[in-house]
């Protein structure tokens, strides 16, 4: 049975079937721009980017929009989200220095974190650029945390606008790793056992931070509204008595990645939340954190064919010139992906085969059993669609492979926004 050829629902929104059968996105042909920037590259669609940002903001108002830049930073894509109106997540001190380095002043940042060090704090209470000095609030994770931030009070930093985020208890279909709303999780404080109460008290006992809401997230990569719709509801029970100016019901809005599956949009996502708190009458500014839903479909992973491998009665291989460390989601989730041969995109696949990596582990899977079109062979650009998210933010040096390029393309024209890796940067912490 043949596979049809990958839909272009897949593919980013300014993707074409150019008249010889191969793929192009935003007018720019992905041939040339695996032949002028090379591969394994990530290619964005940045008019897709900012329409998914433009969804987000029609759908919950305009600073009620925040990035969760885990998804996909670099300098480009920060100035990118932060132009279209939207503040940005950021979870480590790290993630804090890219955005600020973007320019994005300290008040359109969020600060998250469940293991925030007392320097990562310090960056967060006095990021500049911003009307006051800090980011716009930070979300305590933990009681430790309020313990750090009653201890830079002391020293005299500024008492940051804080929510506190709660673990609703509530199970969000998903895979396990990504899950984070059951009561047996490593984030917040659970509600359940009522130290989400407590954290309350804490704040306001030690004035460590200027109470301004709660924050939940139940999990990422969520396809079932009423998981969402159960969690607003939880949290707006719970938020209620306090009257707090706002509210946080996370990210976690799932995307399809394969044939079979189908994802709500934005928009109705938005319906739902919104619904759930207004039927409860909660008046607090509803906020949400959305990273996967703004930036995953953006993307292809562009990989060259380097070596073709059968074994009669048992599978063939395709490896590429990537793998796990630009793409460790399928090792990692068990995650599946939709491939398909950038010249002739419109193909259908009648063939089978395990769509391999380049490094030393037999777990270097990209795609288990990938459908791909007929006859692929070593030389071939083969590209994986949805790769915009938790892909080259997750990437490593695993085997000092250099990390890909990321491109973005508008209007026709392509921007290196990430350079490639090069030997020489596999090198340059080392001492000798
Ligand atoms: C606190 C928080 N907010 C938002 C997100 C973004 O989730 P997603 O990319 O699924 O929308 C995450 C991701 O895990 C998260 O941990």
């Amino acid at each position: 049975m043949t596979t049809p050829a990958v839909p272009m629902r897949l593919l980013p929104d300014g993707a074409a079937v150019e008249t010889d059968g191969s793929l192009s996105i935003a007018s720019c042909r992905v041939t040339d721009l695996a032949e002028e920037f090379g591969t394994p590259l990530f290619v964005y669609d940045e008019n897709h980017i900012r329409s998914r940002c433009r969804e987000a903001v029609n759908a919950f108002g305009p600073d009620q929009v925040i990035y969760a830049s885990k998804a996909f930073l670099c300098t480009a894509m920060a100035k990118l989200v932060y132009d279209e109106g939207l503040l940005l997540d950021v979870a480590t001190g790290g993630e804090l220095y890219v955005a600020r380095h973007a320019g994005v002043p300290g008040d359109c940042l969020v600060f998250h974190g469940n293991n925030k060090s007392l320097d990562e704090l310090e960056m967060a209470l006095t990021a500049e650029g911003g009307s006051r000095p800090g980011v716009r609030h930070v979300v305590i994770d933990s009681f430790d945390e309020i313990d750090r931030l009653t201890e830079l009070r002391k020293r005299g930093l500024p008492v940051p606008r804080v929510q506190i985020r709660v673990t609703p208890g509530v199970q969000a279909h998903t895979h396990e790793y990504i899950a984070t709303g059951q009561d047996d999780s490593k984030f917040g404080f659970n509600l359940g056992n009522g130290d989400a109460a407590r954290a309350v008290e804490r704040v306001n006992e030690t004035g460590c931070g200027e109470l301004v809401g709660f924050h939940c997230h139940i999990g990422s990569n969520v396809f079932a509204v009423d998981s969402f719709a159960k969690a607003a509801e939880v949290m707006a029970r719970f938020a209620q008595p306090y009257e707090l100016p706002e509210l946080t019901l996370g990210g976690g809005l799932g995307v399809a990645y394969t044939l079979d599956e189908e994802a709500p949009n934005i928009a109705s996502w938005g319906n739902v939340l919104l619904d759930a708190c207004a039927s409860l009458g909660l008046s607090s500014k509803i906020m949400v954190e959305p990273g996967r839903s703004i930036v995953a479909s953006s993307a292809i992973t562009v990989y060259r064919v380097g070596t073709v491998k059968d074994i009669p009665d048992i599978r063939r291989f395709v490896a590429v010139d990537g793998g796990m460390s630009d793409n460790p989601r399928p090792v990692l989730y068990s995650s599946g992906y939709e491939a398909f041969r950038v010249t002739d995109v419109a193909a259908e696949r009648p063939d089978h085969a395990r769509l391999v990596g380049k490094h030393c582990e037999s777990g270097d899977v990209l795609i288990f059993d990938a459908a791909l079109p007929a006859g692929v062979k070593v030389g071939d650009l083969v590209a994986t669609p949805v790769t915009g998210a938790y892909g080259h933010s997750m990437a490593s040096n695993y085997n000092k492979v250099p990390r890909p390029a990321v491109v973005f393309v508008a209007d026709g024209r392509a921007r290196l926004v990430v350079r490639r890796e090069t030997m020489d940067d596999l090198v340059r912490l080392d001492l000798p």
